[in-house]
C-alpha cells in the first residue's frame, strides 16, 4: 500500500528528530530526551521504512546491524597493516627520496604514479565475494574501528562490486573526505541551529573548524542515519589484502581495476617517467590547490611497477616505494581593511587585522591577531595593503606580510593608537622594556567587560548561556558593573533588558548552578594575574576556603607546591585591594560557595603517566576528563609528544593530535578503554 501523506511527513520528521537528538547527545551537556526515547524514534522510523520501502532513501541504513545503537565502535585488526608514509617537505627532500629509490633499484628506469594527497580520513573497505562486509578506520595502523554502518551510507562507496569481478577478498584503501561545498553547507546549517539555540537561552554547539574535522566527525557518529545526512565522498588509492584478483603488474593497473569495480578514482592521477615530471606535478597542484572542490595537503608519489615495489620493501613505519610530498601551509591574499586594537581583561591592547573575508584551508578568515606593536612594525602591514594570510598549524589564521607590489601609493605606516578605544579614551601606555601596550584606567569598560566574560566562561564559573553577547548587553545597560552583580540579577531585570521568559529562567538557573562551583574554579574566574588552574587547585586543596586564602600572607601562600613567590605576591596583593574586598563581599552576599573543595582519594592508577584527550567524550566534559586523570595521579596534557602514555579520542578529534599520535605510535583509546585505563592504569 502506498504511504499516506501523513506517513511520508512523519518519516521526514523522524529523520530530523533523530539527527537533532543525535547531535544533542554528543555536543550538549544535557541531552533533551532519554536513550529509550531516542531508541523509540529509531524504531518508529525503521518500522515505517520496512512497511514502505519506497520511502527509504538509498542510504538509509537504520536497518543495518549495529546502526543507531552502538555508541562506540568495535575494534578491527587490519590483516594487512595500514602504514603511513614518509614525508618530503620540499623539492630537495623529494629528490633525496628519488635517489634512494634509484639506488635501491640499481638505477633501473622507474615510473611514478602521482596522486593528490587528500586531506581526509583513511579507510579500509573489505569486500568478500563482491559484497562490502566491513569498513574500518586506520586507527593506529594495526587496529582500527569498525565503521561499516556509517560507511555504508556514503553514496560513492560501492556496496557491491560493479561488473563481473567477484574476488574472494578485495580490500580497498582510500580516503573519505568532505568536499568544500558540503562543508559550507553543514557549517551554515550548524550556525543557524546555534542562532536558534542562543535565542532559546541554550549553549551553542561546536561548529566544525574545517572539512577534515567535519568529515571525521560525520563518520564517527553514533547513528549511521546521521552520517547519511552528511555529504561524504571517497577516493580509492590502494589495495590491501586480496584473494582471487588478477595478477597486476603495476599500481595504475590496480587503479584501473578498482575503477571497473565501481570505485571512484581521483581524475588527477598521473603516471610519469621521471622525477622531474613528479616535481612539475607537485608544483602544478601546489599553485592550483585552491581550485579543487576538496582539500589536499600534498601529493603522494608511488613507484608504479609492483615488482620494483617488492624490491624496495618497507621500513618499520612506511613503504620505501612511496612518499608524501607535503605542501607548505596554504596562503591566500586578501585586503587588509583595517587594523584595530582590542583591550583584554588586564588592559593589554592587542592589535588585530580586519580582513576582507577569504577562505583559507577550508574556512573563512576575516580577522587575525597581530600580537603586539612590534609585530605590526616588523611586518609593516598597513590598512589598504593586500596581505598574505595563512593558517598556522591548520587552525589559527596569521597575517604573513604585505604584498609590496600592490601597496597603494599614498600609504603610510600604521601607528599604534595612543587612546583606549572605549568611551573614556584613556591613554595607552607601554612600560619600559615591555612588549605590551596597556590601558591602565581601572574604570575602563572594555577591561570590565572582558573580566566578566572571563568569569562566566568555561575556564571560570562556566555559566551556561552567559556569553559575550549577554555580558555586553547587561554591561552596556549598566545592570552589571562587576562579576558580583551577576548574583543579584532577577527575572524582572532580565525581562526589562529584553530577555525572553525562557531565556531569563535558563540564565538564572545556570547562574544558580555556578554558585556551587569548586573553589579552584572561583579562584581562576577572578582573573588574578599569574594564577592558573594548577596553582589555584593547590591553593584550594591546601587552604580549603577563600577566607583562609585571603587571610594568608604571601609567605604562607608561597609555601605551597607549585605556588612560587610571583604567584603568591600577586594573590596576596589582589586580595589586599579595597575594590577586590568589596567584590568578594558581593559574591559572598550573592551566595557563592567559598569553601567548596573536593577531596579525592582515588587509587593512583596513572601516577607518572601523561594522558591527552581530544574531541568530545560522551560521559565526560573536557574538564571532567582532565580531572579524572589528575585525581588518579596522572598528568593531563594538551599536546601529544613521545612521552604521552595514551591519547583518548572522542567525537570530532583534533587532526594534529591524532596525526602526531599515529606518527609517534602513541596508543589511541576510545571512551570505554579510557574508563578502563582510569580504573586499572593499563592499556587494553
Ligand atoms: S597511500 C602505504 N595515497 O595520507 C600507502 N595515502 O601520509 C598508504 N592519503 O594515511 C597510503 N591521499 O590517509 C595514499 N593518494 C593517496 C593519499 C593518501 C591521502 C593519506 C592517507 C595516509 C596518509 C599518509
Amino acid at each position: 500500500m502506498a504511504a499516506s501523506k501523513k506517513v511520508v511527513a512523519r518519516a521526514a520528521e523522524l529523520r530530523e528528530l533523530i539527527s537533532y537528538h543525535n547531535d544533542r547527545y554528543f555536543g550538549a551537556d544535557e541531552p533533551e530526551i532519554s536513550d529509550a526515547e531516542f531508541d523509540e524514534l529509531v524504531r518508529e522510523l525503521r518500522n515505517i521504512e520496512t512497511e514502505h520501502p519506497e520511502l527509504k532513501p538509498e542510504q538509509s541504513l537504520l536497518d543495518l546491524p549495529g546502526a543507531a545503537s552502538s555508541t562506540t565502535f568495535a575494534p578491527v585488526t587490519h590483516r594487512q597493516p595500514m602504514m603511513s608514509l614518509d614525508n618530503a617537505m620540499d623539492e630537495s627532500e623529494l629528490r633525496a627520496w628519488g635517489e634512494r629509490v634509484a639506488k635501491g633499484l640499481d638505477h633501473q628506469p622507474t615510473r611514478f604514479v602521482c596522486e593528490l594527497k587528500i586531506d581526509g580520513l583513511a579507510l579500509s573497505l573489505r569486500f568478500e565475494n563482491g559484497a562490502l562486509v566491513q569498513a574500518a578506520t586506520r586507527g593506529d595502523g594495526k587496529v582500527g574501528e569498525d565503521v561499516t554502518a556509517n560507511v555504508a551510507t556514503i553514496k560513492e562507496v560501492p556496496k557491491k562490486l560493479q561488473g563481473s569481478a567477484r574476488p574472494a577478498v578485495l580490500e580497498v584503501r582510500g580516503e573519505v573526505y568532505m568536499s568544500k561545498a558540503a562543508f559550507d553547507h553543514l557549517r551554515n546549517a550548524k550556525m543557524k541551529e546555534n542562532e536558534a539555540r542562543i535565542a532559546a537561552g541554550k549553549k551553542p554547539q561546536p561548529v566544525p573548524a574545517n572539512p577534515r574535522n567535519a568529515g571525521a566527525g560525520s563518520l564517527r557518529q553514533k547513528d549511521a542515519a546521521v552520517t547519511a545526512t552528511r555529504e561524504l565522498s571517497f577516493w580509492a588509492y590502494q589495495l590491501g589484502e586480496v584473494e582471487g584478483v588478477p595478477q597486476f603488474d603495476s599500481h595504475h593497473d590496480t587503479l584501473d581495476y578498482l575503477a571497473k569495480c565501481g570505485f571512484p578514482i581521483n581524475p588527477e592521477v598521473r603516471v610519469v617517467d621521471s622525477l622531474d615530471e613528479v616535481v612539475k606535478f607537485c608544483a602544478h597542484w601546489q599553485s592550483l590547490r585552491n581550485d579543487l572542490p576538496y582539500i589536499i595537503d600534498g601529493v603522494v608519489v608511488k613507484v608504479d611497477d609492483l615488482s620494483q615495489r617488492e624490491r624496495l620493501g618497507f621500513t618499520s613505519k612506511a613503504p620505501r616505494w612511496a612518499v608524501a610530498v607535503k605542501f607548505p601551509p596554504e596562503e591566500r591574499t586578501t585586503l587588509l581593511r583595517d587594523i584595530m586594537v582590542s583591550i583584554g581583561r588586564t588592559g593589554r591592547a592587542t592589535p588585530f587585522a580586519v580582513l576582507e573575508p577569504v577562505v583559507v584551508a577550508g574556512s573563512t578568515v576575516s580577522m587575525s591577531t597581530l600580537h603586539n606593536r612590534e609585530q605590526v612594525q616588523l611586518k609593516d602591514v598597513r590598512p589598504g595593503d593586500t596581505v598574505v594570510v595563512r593558517k598556522a598549524g591548520d587552525v589559527i589564521p596569521e597575517v604573513v606580510g604585505p604584498v609590496l607590489a600592490l601597496r597603494p601609493k599614498n600609504s603610510k605606516p600604521w601607528k599604534f593608537p595612543t587612546k583606549c578605544p572605549c568611551d573614556l579614551r584613556s591613554t595607552l601606555v607601554q612600560a619600559e622594556g615591555e612588549a605590551d601596550t596597556r590601558c591602565v584606567e581601572p574604570e575602563c569598560p572594555n577591561q570590565r567587560d572582558q573580566k566578566i566574560i572571563h568569569f562566566t566562561s568555561r575556564v571560570g564559573m562556566d555559566i551556561e548561556g552567559f556569553g559575550e553577547k549577554t555580558v555586553y548587553k547587561l554591561s552596556d545597560a549598566g545592570v552589571i558593573e562587576d562579576v558580583g552583580d551577576i548574583y543579584s540579577l532577577t527575572t524582572e531585570t532580565l525581562l526589562a533588558q529584553g530577555f525572553g521568559e525562557v531565556q531569563s529562567a535558563n540564565l538564572l538557573k545556570s547562574i544558580d548552578t555556578s554558585r556551587s562551583r569548586p573553589l579552584e574554579k572561583l579562584l581562576v574566574a577572578l582573573g588574578i594575574k599569574h594564577l592558573g588552574p594548577a596553582a589555584a587547585e593547590s591553593l584550594a586543596r591546601r587552604f580549603g576556603s577563600l577566607d583562609a586564602i585571603t587571610a594568608a600572607s604571601a609567605d604562607e601562600l608561597s609555601a605551597i607546591d607549585g605556588v612560587g613567590d610571583v604567584i603568591a605576591e600577586s594573590v596576596a596583593g589582589w586580595f589586599a585591594t579595597k575594590q577586590h574586598k568589596t567584590l568578594i563581599n558581593k559574591l559572598r552576599k550573592g551566595g557563592v560557595a567559598f569553601d567548596n573543595v573536593v577531596v579525592v582519594d582515588a587509587p593512583q592508577t596513572l601516577a607518572g603517566k601523561t594522558v591527552v584527550v581530544t574531541g568530545t567524550l560522551e560521559r565526560y566534559g573536557r574538564e571532567e576528563a582532565q580531572r579524572a586523570i589528575k585525581d588518579r595521579g596522572g598528568k593531563s596534557a594538551s599536546s601529544v609528544s613521545a612521552k604521552t602514555f595514551a591519547l583518548v579520542v572522542g567525537n570530532e578529534p583534533g587532526a594534529s593530535k591524532l596525526k602526531k599520535a599515529i606518527e609517534l605510535g602513541v596508543p589511541q583509546l576510545d571512551e570505554k578503554s579510557f574508563e578502563r585505563l582510569l580504573e586499572t592504569g593499563e592499556l587494553p
